[in-house]
């Protein structure tokens, strides 16, 4: 990977602000995300760090602000911004390949092409041979596999994940982290990873942005410049997390 200061900008957040009515969310927040970065934010829980996500991803109004993609302000019909929920989000009636395929036939793109994207992915998260099985008939991390490929298989300008794994244990974290980790490489991916875990963010990312408590601006920025894979134990991992946690007291 070359030097993230050396790359071109994907995406330029400009003076994002979110109100509920009277309730400021995100007080007018700015970064930039290079292209193929994996970045993470982390921020205290009630932060706004959904808020943020979903105003990114346009599924609700900004107050204030916008978002470009190639400098140009984000428009569904040219630019794509995938989203990875909390939940597992997978269509129940459709099959583990169908609910892969399914972004890139609603896109319109190539049989041929389709085909090629979704072999890779699919090999890629293991689960060629799980290919015509149905939602309920997998594991829960299993099912999280498959929307986590249905993203990639996109090649989104943007990624967003809200937590994705929020509600594995400990165990399906790390594998599934390391998974991310393949796949984002392999596909140069650029991904804007929310979570309220540190020790994942500072696993996970080239650069991390700390989130103030609500409303949320950006408190730092945290480059962690560590080769992988990473070791949670090893001092200078250490060193980042206990930094990154310092920044996100509030108490
Ligand atoms: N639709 C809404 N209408 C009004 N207030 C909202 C709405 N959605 C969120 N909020 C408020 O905005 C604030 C931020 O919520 P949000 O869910 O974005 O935080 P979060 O950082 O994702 O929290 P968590 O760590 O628990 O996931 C909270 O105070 C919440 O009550
Ligand atoms: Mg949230």
């Amino acid at each position: 990977m070359t030097d993230l200061k050396e790359r071109r900008t994907k995406v330029e957040v400009k003076n994002l602000t979110k109100c509920y009515d009277d309730l400021l969310v995100l007080d007018d927040v700015s970064f930039e995300v290079k292209e193929g970065e994996f970045l993470c934010i982390v921020g205290p829980t009630g932060c706004g760090k959904t808020t943020f996500l979903n105003t990114l991803a346009k599924f609700i109004p900004a107050t204030k602000g916008d978002i470009y993609v190639d400098g140009v302000p984000s428009n569904p019909m040219i630019h794509n911004l995938s989203f990875v929920f909390q939940e597992p989000s997978c269509i129940p009636w459709k099959t583990v390949e169908e609910n892969i395929r399914l972004g890139l036939e609603i896109k319109k793109i190539p049989e041929q092409e389709i085909k090629t994207r979704v072999e890779k992915v699919i090999n890629l998260v293991g689960l060629q041979n799980y290919r015509h099985y149905y939602p309920r008939q997998l594991s829960s991390s299993m099912e999280q596999r498959v929307v986590i490929a249905r993203s990639f298989v996109m090649n989104p300008d943007l990624l967003l994940m809200d937590e994705p794994y929020g509600q594995l244990d400990v165990k399906l974290r790390y594998y599934l982290e390391d998974e991310l980790i393949r796949l984002w490489k392999e596909l140069n991916s650029t991904v804007l990873f929310v979570t309220h875990n540190i020790e994942e963010a500072v696993y996970l990312a080239e650069r991390i942005i700390v989130l103030t408590p609500k409303p949320a601006k950006i408190k730092a920025e945290v480059i962690v410049d560590l080769p992988r894979p990473r070791d949670f134990t090893a001092p200078e991992f250490v060193k980042i997390r206990e930094q990154v946690t310092e920044l996100i007291r509030w108490w």
